[in-house]
């Protein structure tokens, strides 16, 4: 990197400080990136929501599959499962609607209590809204460790077996003289993207418990290779931005991976402000790091992640923007020129520039480690070692370790297909932590997901939702065209199947207070998909209305509840 004038030093080039934690940046990238999007952050002037909903736990079993080997060895114990829940709209009758918090902590969905779907559905049924934290995250550890020994009752089928067990048995605080368990009471699942599959499958799996669930942006196929993760990001982002990437993507792996120079690679890395960044893959996922804030866009400015737009806007800018940057042109002309682009010099020198530039200023200048590695290198096994109960870092990544998958790779993209990524991050690469965290070094049994129905699960009252511009859409049942698999299919009030136009990742699911509205906000498909969505609940609890009122007149002659009133 240059050494910026007195002048550019004015523009910002102040030294950021790097948070230091024990996790270095390549593993924290590769931990954060779970289905869900970093940036599920509260509004700041909004009432902190653990203010305003106690915790509670309930205490359910460790291991409900004694029969499944996978489980050895068996335990008897039982653990906290921590949830919150919001009355205030409960009238006789009304459903318990459960928000399934997914791979991170509830309290990071507590929002969701206050305003967006599930606090809407809440009011619209008379409902009780809850937010249930998915074991091994949050407080909800059944282990006093994480070792991968301990790790091993970290599965969808223990956490969908927990979410039956908390509707069969919680009891309410203040409510307790009410049975509001399944099946005497509703029950209504909901959960975006991991927690949208598991709602899927949770109606599938116990359609006596569940009356009927939301499945958003539902990630119901697990995929191993998920190089299709950037193909919305190809289809529907901005076009130069697109094509900017693609072939400085291809300038880079044409020298990484081709050429195969050392000084050449040197000079590669030198111009981007990484020259000691030892293994190729490493040094390339760094340059990608606007690529992941793609799933973090929001329709609500206060929970919308910039990042993208930032990084778009910056690398198709026609000028340099950082002028620091101007000093490199001569290198990143030379490096056009070795990587194959002798062509194109001209027109992708700047957005070149520009995004070197953008690279230094929110990522690169981030680590004032001398040794660039401990910032970035995923291949140390230290790196990974912890396993004590505050390393929750390590559930995500053991689940799509051992089930899910999901790993982000560029090598995956077709030979005739230039990718948005580099191709040296391949599945070897996206796996070390499987490896290194875990000591699994065989892809995951996607299979153990993938038998509830993949991209083709249905299920009456089960609602798929998804946002066409998901990165995620090519795992969802609205695949099509992205996987030729799935099929669409015609949307009922009975199996609702609903695409959100220009959405990204489960938009149905946060919402604005009354106060918060504007003529454009929520935008109007927000506010139709989530009217959509508290009608067919509405109507499956008409539904439930008149089962049970049968179900009651057939008991009555001879049941115990025959006093009881018909609803
Ligand atoms: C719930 O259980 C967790 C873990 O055992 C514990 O830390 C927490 O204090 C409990 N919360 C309540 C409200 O009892
Ligand atoms: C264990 O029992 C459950 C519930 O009865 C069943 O669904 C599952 O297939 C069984 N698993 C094995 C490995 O036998
Ligand atoms: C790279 O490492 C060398 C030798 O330790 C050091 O002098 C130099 O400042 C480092 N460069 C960067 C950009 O970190
Ligand atoms: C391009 O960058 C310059 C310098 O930062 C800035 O003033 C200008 O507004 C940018 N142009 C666009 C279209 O973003
Ligand atoms: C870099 O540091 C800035 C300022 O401290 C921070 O806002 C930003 O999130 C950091 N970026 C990364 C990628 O860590
Ligand atoms: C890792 O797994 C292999 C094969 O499954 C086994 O032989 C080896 O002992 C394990 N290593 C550690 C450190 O657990
Ligand atoms: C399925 O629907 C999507 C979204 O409307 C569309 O883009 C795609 O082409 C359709 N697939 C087929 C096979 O018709
Ligand atoms: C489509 O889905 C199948 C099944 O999961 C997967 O093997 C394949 O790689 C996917 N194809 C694309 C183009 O994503
Ligand atoms: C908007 O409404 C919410 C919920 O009723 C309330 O907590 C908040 O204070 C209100 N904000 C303003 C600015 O009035």
């Amino acid at each position: 990197m240059v050494k910026p004038s007195a002048l550019c030093a004015l523009l910002g080039l102040v030294g950021a400080s790097f948070a230091a934690t024990r996790l270095n940046a390549a593993v924290e990238r590769r931990v954060r990136r779970t289905t869900f999007p970093r940036h599920e952050l509260l509004r700041r002037d909004d009432t902190d929501p653990s203010l305003l909903y106690p915790a509670y736990n309930l205490s359910v079993p460790i291991d409900h599959f004694f029969n499944d080997s996978l489980y050895e060895p068996h335990v008897h114990g039982r653990f906290n499962l921590r949830y919150w829940f919001d009355a205030q709209f409960y009238k006789d009758g009304g459903p318990v609607i459960v928000l399934q918090s997914g791979e991170t902590s509830g309290e990071d969905r507590l929002g969701f209590l206050q305003k967006g779907l599930l606090h809407q559905l809440a009011q619209h049924t008379h409902g009780i809204a809850v937010v249930l934290e998915h074991r091994y995250y949050g407080t909800s550890f059944p282990v006093p460790d994480l070792t991968t020994e301990n790790m091993r009752f970290l599965t969808t089928d223990q956490a969908l077996a927990d979410e039956v067990f908390f509707a069969q048995n919680v009891k309410f605080h203040g409510l307790e003289h009410l049975d509001l368990t399944a099946p005497n009471t509703a029950y209504i699942g909901y959960g975006g993207s991991y927690a949208g599959a598991f709602n899927a499958f949770l109606r599938k799996l116990y359609p006596d418990v569940f009356w009927g669930t939301i499945s958003s942006s539902g990630v119901t196929e697990a995929i191993w290779d998920y190089w299709a993760y950037f193909e919305p990001i190809r289809f529907y982002a901005d076009k130069t931005c697109i094509e900017y990437t693609q072939k400085i993507t291809h300038v880079v792996d044409n020298i990484l991976i081709s050429l195969k120079d050392p000084a050449t690679t040197a000079e590669l890395k030198r111009a981007w402000g990484l020259v000691n960044v030892t293994h190729d893959a490493d040094f390339a996922q760094v340059l990608a790091s606007g690529l992941d804030s793609w799933q973090g866009k929001n329709w609500d400015p206060a929970l919308n992640d910039p990042t993208w737009d930032d990084w778009c806007n910056t690398i198709k800018n026609t000028s340099v923007v950082y002028c620091y940057t101007e000093g490199l042109k001569p290198t990143v002309e030379d490096l056009l020129k070795k990587g194959g682009y002798s062509s194109e010099v001209s027109s992708l020198t700047t957005p070149f520039l520009n995004w070197i530039g953008w690279l230094y200023e929110n990522v690169v200048s981030n680590c004032t480690d001398p040794d660039q590695d401990n910032c970035w290198n995923s291949y140390n096994p230290d790196n990974y070692a912890r396993d004590d109960i505050t390393a929750t870092w390590r559930s995500w990544p053991y689940q799509f370790c051992t089930q899910w998958g999901y790993l982000q790779t560029g090598s995956g993209v077709p030979a005739n297909q230039l990718p948005l990524i580099s191709r040296t991050n391949d599945l070897a690469f996206e796996s070390l932590i499987c490896k290194y965290a875990f000591n699994i070094t065989t892809p995951a049994n996607v299979d153990a997901i993938n038998k509830y129905g993949g991209f083709g699960i249905s299920y009456p009252r089960l609602a798929i939702v998804d946002g066409e511009w998901d990165p995620w859409r090519p795992a969802t049942p609205h695949a099509s065209p992205f996987n030729s698999t799935a099929k669409n299919r015609t949307s009922t009030v009975e199996e609702p199947f609903l695409l959100i136009e220009g959405a990204v990742h489960h938009w149905d699911e946060n919402g604005l207070f009354p106060n918060e509205t504007t003529a454009s906000l929520p935008p109007k498909t927000i506010t139709g998909v989530q009217g959509q969505e508290i009608k067919f609940v509405e109507h499956w609890m008409r539904e439930w209305k008149r089962e049970k009122a049968v179900k009651e007149r057939q008991v009555k002659p001879f049941g115990p509840h025959s006093k009881q009133k018909p609803l």
